[in-house]
């Protein structure tokens, strides 16, 4: 491959291409410049680029029999060189030759061009997941600088709700989709007083109420973002329950989607298994007494069975602090 830009060469034959080199030096001096340039040489001469593009392209020609080049052309771009020699029987390229050369060249340009689109667009992809756990990351630090234990808790559910999602044999993209929505669940937390958050007593009712308002609030938050997954709605959801007596809307059954049925099930197995201002930690074993109570009436049975099948047969254990801290700041 010459170059992209600026050489607009037609079919030629090795010997037409150096008379094209002889007429139009500054073309060809353009592309290695460009070339170059891409690599980081910014203080070359116009003049050095044209007696080494040359040698270079004389050493090609001559080292490798080069008898036709085909320029590869796509929409009026040049993507790539066909470069032809050696013919067996060593007889030169007929008319018929070359008009099928360049018909195939057509093919192979469209090729490239599709190649390095999807090449373009993978990279693309990558730095928009990059800006958007940098985003995720930064929302779960401005938790954290005000409610450690919402931090702490977001990011033990996120473990369970992944390890959950793929014991019920989810698919990969959708376990991604569960881990975003768990470091985010409870961002709604943030518009709670931090005094009713690390309360060290029982909450009264009116400050009850105010902590109900956070799955709306995180949805609030983040509607506007378009995540690839149903973040916002599970986020929204993940305080409803089975039979319709969980909150904001009173949802239930298969109204509440699944991203919210599992995040619900980790949230509370989490949440009495760890330490709160309010209360001392109730434990794993209460826990998991209490999802297997209410299977089926509160909580998906499904979701259930995964969750206990994981503690009990997996041997799951929710990582230590260090760990998931460092595992947080790893998929930033
Ligand atoms: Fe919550």
């Amino acid at each position: 491959m010459l170059g992209r830009k600026g050489y607009d060469m037609a079919q030629a034959t090795a010997e037409e291409l150096k008379a094209d080199f002889q007429a139009r030096p500054k073309a060809v001096s353009q592309i290695l410049g460009d070339v170059l340039r891409e690599f980081g040489y910014t203080s070359i001469s116009d003049e050095w680029v044209e007696i080494e593009i040359r040698r270079l392209l004389r050493q090609t020609l001559t080292r490798n029999h080069i008898e036709l080049l085909v320029p590869l052309k796509s929409k009026e771009q040049l993507t790539g060189m066909l470069f032809l020699g050696n013919k067996l029987p060593g007889e030169p390229y007929s008319t018929e030759n070359r008009q099928l050369s360049h018909k195939a060249s057509s093919e192979v340009a469209a090729s490239i061009e599709n190649a390095c689109l999807y090449e373009n667009v993978q990279r693309a992809q990558r730095k928009l997941k990059k800006t958007m756990e940098g985003v995720i990351h930064a929302l779960s630090l401005t938790v954290e600088a005000r409610d450690p234990y919402t931090a702490r808790h977001q990011r033990r559910v996120t473990g369970l709700a992944c390890a959950i999602a793929g014991e019920m044999g989810l698919p990969e993209w959708r376990i991604e989709g569960m881990r975003i929505t768990g470091l985010l669940h409870d961002v709604g937390k943030i518009v709670v007083p931090a005094e009713i958050l690390s309360k060290p007593c029982k909450l009264s009712q009116y400050e009850f109420s105010i902590i109900k308002t956070h799955p709306e609030v995180g949805y609030e938050i983040l509607k506007e973002i378009e995540f690839p997954w149903p973040v916002t709605q599970a986020i929204l959801q993940h305080h409803e329950r089975l039979d319709g007596s969980g909150y904001p809307a009173g949802l239930s059954g298969k109204d509440i989607i699944l991203e919210a049925r599992i995040l619900g099930v980790a949230d509370v197995v989490e949440a009495m298994s760890s330490h709160r201002p309010y209360r001392p930690a109730l434990g794993l074993d209460s826990a998991l007494e209490e999802i297997s109570k209410k299977r089926g009436i509160l909580y998906d049975p499904e979701v259930v069975d995964a969750c206990l099948k994981i503690f009990t047969e997996k041997g799951f254990k929710f990582e230590q602090e260090e760990q998931v801290e460092h595992q947080a700041v790893v998929s930033s």
